[in-house]
């Protein structure tokens, strides 16, 4: 078959190498140019797309800006980001643009799918009538289905070929056409009813995660004044086979989902005079932790006898989660920015993240960084760093991942 594919970032480009693996052609698209520079000379920019997976696809995946070149294409999926406006409310700007554009070069038979994260509603109520100004009727002269992306970048346990893909067209004809088209590339396909429920099911999954990420945000500070440790709770109660699912506190979440998504339900619901109250206590818990963090670290800094002020605080880890290099919404650069308000010297190492040109800091050395610095914040623990070295060499250490939890020092303090 012949693939479209319209936003080739974290989402699009492995999806793009995935149906090129199959044998399948693919044509990507994307409207930043250095993208399509790179893929053509054969280097990925998405950390889980080796520069080495590309070659051996044989020229079966060329990228372009040239919508025209879609129109060969059996299915056409979109995969552009579905961000949140200053107002955290939906931002389909680059859904809406991408619509327009692939409505001028629709063809006859041609299957649309959109990956894109959004509430329900969007497919058939944004997306259909911009495809249909192309003439054509959905379900008749076109498919249309949503398929939610479920990728969790850095992970390896599970694929895009092993994770079970949801799919939900505008009429079962399209849902038809668009099972086809993932049992190409999955080994389970999941059928549902419609769209809308395809797109809640991916906001629930998200929304699952923001909801207990925030119990367990809050189990922390109530740990704090009760002067127990929440890992050793935490590992406890994770001892359960059954009834329990572990989620572990941190500085806030980060990413392009987790901070975003609820927004989108939370926003519809508002549609339909609807307050989802969890959603957005969940979202308020959540956003207060990297203000929290900052605090702990005032604290162990004030301990020892010290301000923040002129303090030399190493972060440790910027990225939003561990063993990426992303730092959309990452709790890092709220830490970053309110430590700098409160006028310590902030520098980071981040061994996936060379450069913060937002903060003009590119990422230091270890370990001279953690014997010069007052105090080392472990904000993301990646893997790569040796964190019984980082309790050893830096003055103070403050863990908001819980990594030194089998390490007693003086010198640890701990979320
Ligand atoms: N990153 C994840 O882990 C993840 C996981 C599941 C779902 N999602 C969802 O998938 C969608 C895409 O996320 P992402 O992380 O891949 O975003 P991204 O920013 O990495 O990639 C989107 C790409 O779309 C391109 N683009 C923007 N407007 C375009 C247009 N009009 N035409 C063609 N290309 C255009 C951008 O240049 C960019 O390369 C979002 O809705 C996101 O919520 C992301």
């Amino acid at each position: 078959m012949k693939i479209g594919i319209i936003g080739l970032g974290y989402v699009g480009l492995p999806l793009a190498v995935a149906f090129a693996e199959a044998g399948h052609e693919v044509v990507g698209l994307d409207t930043d140019p250095r993208k399509i520079e790179a893929l053509n000379a054969g280097r990925s920019y998405v950390e889980d797309i080796p520069d080495e997976s590309l070659a051996p696809l044989g020229g079966r995946l060329e990228a372009t800006s040239d919508y025209e070149r879609l129109e060969p294409c059996d299915a056409v999926i979109v995969c552009v980001p579905t961000p949140l406006t200053s107002s955290r409310e939906p931002d389909l700007a680059y859904l809406i643009e991408a619509s327009n554009a692939l409505s001028k070069v629709l063809q006859k038979g041609q299957l649309v799918v959109l990956e894109s994260t959004t509430y329900p509603g969007t497919t058939r109520e944004r997306l259909l009538p911009i495809l249909e100004e192309s003439g054509m009727s959905a379900g008749d002269e076109f498919h249309l289905a949503f398929s939610p992306e479920r990728i969790d970048p850095g992970r390896t346990d599970y694929t895009i070929r092993t994770t079970p893909k949801l799919v939900g067209g505008v009429t079962e004809a399209c849902t038809e056409r668009a099972r086809d088209l993932y049992s190409l590339i999955c080994d389970e396909v999941v059928v549902l009813s419609n769209p809308e429920a395809a797109e809640l099911s991916k906001l629930l999954e998200n929304i699952f995660r923001s909801v207990n990420i925030a119990l367990v945000n809050e189990l922390s500070q109530l740990c704090d004044r009760l002067g127990i440790d929440v890992w050793e709770v935490i590992d406890a109660a994770a001892t359960k086979p059954f009834g329990f699912m572990r989620f572990d506190p941190g500085p806030g979440m980060g990413g392009h989902c987790l901070p975003v998504d609820p927004f989108y339900l939370a926003f519809k619901a508002r549609e339909l005079d609807f307050y989802p109250e969890f959603i957005e206590l969940a979202g308020k818990v959540n956003r207060a932790q990297p203000a929290y963090c900052v605090n702990l670290v005032a604290r162990a800094l004030n301990d020892a006898g010290k301000a923040v002020h002129d303090a030399g605080v190493l972060v440790l880890g910027v990225s939003y989660k561990n063993g990426v290099g992303d730092t959309r919404e990452s709790p890092a650069l709220q830490i970053i920015r309110r430590l700098r308000d409160l006028g310590a010297e902030v520098s980071y190492h981040d061994p996936h993240v060379a450069e913060l040109p937002e903060f003009q800091l590119s990422s230091v050395e270890l370990p001279t960084a953690l014997e010069s610095a007052d105090v080392a914040a472990i904000v993301t623990a990646h893997p790569e760093l040796d964190y019984e070295e980082v309790v050893a060499k830096a003055p103070l250490v403050v863990d908001f991942r819980g990594v030194t939890r089998e390490i007693r020092a003086e010198n640890l303090v701990r979320l």
